[in-house]
């Protein structure tokens, strides 16, 4: 082989390895990457954007009933009946036109205001007053509807012995 011949072949040869050097040394070359951005803190606020808030998760709490405690009755108090009682000394006190008491068949009556009014007199009122009438009224009036009523209406209290 000739010089000629050599030096038309290894030109382009010398020429290829001279390339890969380079791409070689250029592909070494430290790359040095711009500076990623920076995510967006999660307490910047975005425009155009609401800014979640902190949801509160409710705290459920369970509540035990308070024990239901037994049904007791509620006594209801019986109205104590305020009957007033006369004995025959008090009865006595009370035996004139200004004040007339009578007893008849253990209940006792102020039939004072009853004087003038009675159609059969007042005498025959003023006859019982502070005294059982209980013999004269039942003989005279004994199972009579109006003259009971008359009587019912001033019923005053009962007669106790001493
Ligand atoms: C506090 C007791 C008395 C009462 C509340 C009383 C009440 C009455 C009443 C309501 C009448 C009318 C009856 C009627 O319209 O149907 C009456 C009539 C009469 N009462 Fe009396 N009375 C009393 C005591 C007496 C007594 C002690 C006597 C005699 C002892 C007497 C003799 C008469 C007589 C004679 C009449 C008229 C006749 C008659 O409608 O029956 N009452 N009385």
């Amino acid at each position: 082989m000739k010089k000629h011949t050599i030096l038309i072949l290894g030109l382009p040869i010398l020429g290829l390895l001279a390339y890969g050097a380079f791409a070689l040394a250029r592909t070494s070359d430290p790359v040095v990457l711009p500076p990623a951005p920076s995510a967006p803190s999660a307490s910047a606020p975005v425009p155009g954007h609401t800014t979640p808030t902190a949801s509160v998760t409710p705290t459920v709490t369970a509540v035990t009933p308070p024990p239901i405690p037994p049904a007791t009755p509620t006594p209801t108090p019986t109205p104590k009946p305020t009957v007033r009682t006369f004995t025959k000394a008090e009865l006595a006190q009370h035996a004139s036109a200004s004040s007339c008491y009578t007893t008849i068949e253990g209940n006792v009556y102020d039939v004072t205001s009853y004087i003038p009014l009675h159609p059969g007199g007042a005498a025959a009122i003023q006859m019982i007053c502070g005294a059982d009438g209980s013999v004269l009224f039942m003989g005279q009036h004994g199972g009579d509807p109006k003259p009971e009523r008359t009587l019912e209406s001033r019923k005053i209290g009962v007669m106790v012995s001493e």
